[in-house]
């Protein structure tokens, strides 16, 4: 089987930075409370012309330009998000037309709400793998402020917006570990968007966070023995960045004692299936990665699903 490569990590942001201050005057909430509960500080809130297909087409544009492709070597384009407003055309097929690409590429979105990059990245690698694709676009993107509830303080402080993508080739050597994926559909409805709800996101934030202190730990040191990775060689940790509390223990959990840990959280909200690519973008821009140094990709949400696979970096 042919093998698929990471070839470059790209990224967008809207413009616009919301400090905790600014929801103090919306909810009663304090600085203080979100820090400490979450470890966020700022977010971005997208514009009214920044869509999800805008800003993936936006993430998509910057990992062609950091990898020196052109669209048109693209054949395959997946969008990883919960919150498109619109069913079809889907995400993908938008970006496809963005980026003008005569070449018929393969456009599917996929919705395993804030676990959906580390799924997309496997169905990419699968479609290499399997000689469907050859060059794939993987992108994860969310306008989360489109389905926030801004009346409710338990929620409305975590949600934001942002894209980011990772740009995957063919490759005679397989530098992405088998994906470990699941869900546990008796937790489905502990993360939410509901018609019933409005289509607002809600969440019952303790039974997760629960969760992941008893579960987490044992899966990401399973997806480490699939990708016969030893936990001191991992060169990064990019979980989902959904709360600080829940990022900086695992990696001492895991004993991942030489890892950069990535906690993109604090700047950048939880941006659902977005918050990986997005914070393994802006960490490699801060500071490369030896290429070929192993990083850990690991997300849950809404499902309850969870996926997970080892990657090298570019
Ligand atoms: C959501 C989360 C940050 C809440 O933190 P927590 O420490 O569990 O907080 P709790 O929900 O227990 O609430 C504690 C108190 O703070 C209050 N509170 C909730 N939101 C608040 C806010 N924004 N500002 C101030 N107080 C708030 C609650 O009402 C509660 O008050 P009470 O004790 O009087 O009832 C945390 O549970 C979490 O991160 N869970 C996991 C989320 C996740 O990973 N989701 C999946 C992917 S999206």
């Amino acid at each position: 089987m042919t093998g698929s490569r990471l070839v470059a990590v790209g990224h967008f942001q809207p413009a616009r930075v919301v400090p905790n201050s600014e929801l103090e005057s919306m909810v009663d909430t304090n600085d203080e409370w979100i820090q400490r509960r979450v470890g966020i500080r700022e977010r971005r809130w997208a514009g009214p012309d920044e869509t999800v297909d805008v800003m993936a087409t936006k993430a998509a544009q910057d990992v062609l330009a950091k990898a020196g492709v052109e669209a048109a070597e693209v054949d395959m384009v997946i969008v990883a998000t919960c919150s498109a407003l619109d069913r079809s055309p889907n995400m993908a097929s938008r970006v496809a037309l963005a980026l003008g690409m005569t070449n018929h590429p393969a456009t599917l979105d996929i919705n395993t709400a804030c676990s959906g990059f580390p799924h997309a990245v496997a169905i990419a690698q699968h479609a290499i793998g399997a000689g469907a694709a050859r060059t794939a676009l993987v992108i994860g993107a969310e306008k989360l402020s489109d389905v926030t509830d801004y009346t409710d303080r338990t929620t409305c402080v975590l949600t934001a917006d942002g894209a980011g993508a990772f740009l995957l080739t063919a490759d005679p050597d397989e530098h992405i570990s088998p994906v470990l994926w699941g869900c546990v559909p008796e937790m489905g409805d502990a993360v939410r968007i509901e018609r019933a709800e409005g289509d607002k996101f809600a969440q019952n934030g303790r039974a997760v966070f629960r969760w992941t202190t008893y579960e987490l730990p044992q899966i990401a040191r399973d997806v480490l023995d699939r990708a016969k990775v030893a936990p001191e060689n991992l060169a990064a940790i990019v979980l989902h960045q959904a709360n600080l509390r829940i990022i900086e223990p695992l990696a001492r959990q895991i004993g991942a004692v030489n890892a950069r840990v990535a906690t993109d959280v604090v700047e950048s909200g939880n941006t659902s299936a977005a918050s990986i690519p997005l914070a393994l973008s802006k960490m490699l821009e801060k500071e490369p990665l030896p290429s070929g140094a192993p990083i850990l990709l690991f997300a849950f949400g809404g499902g309850l699903a969870y996926a997970g696979q080892v990657v090298l970096a570019p």
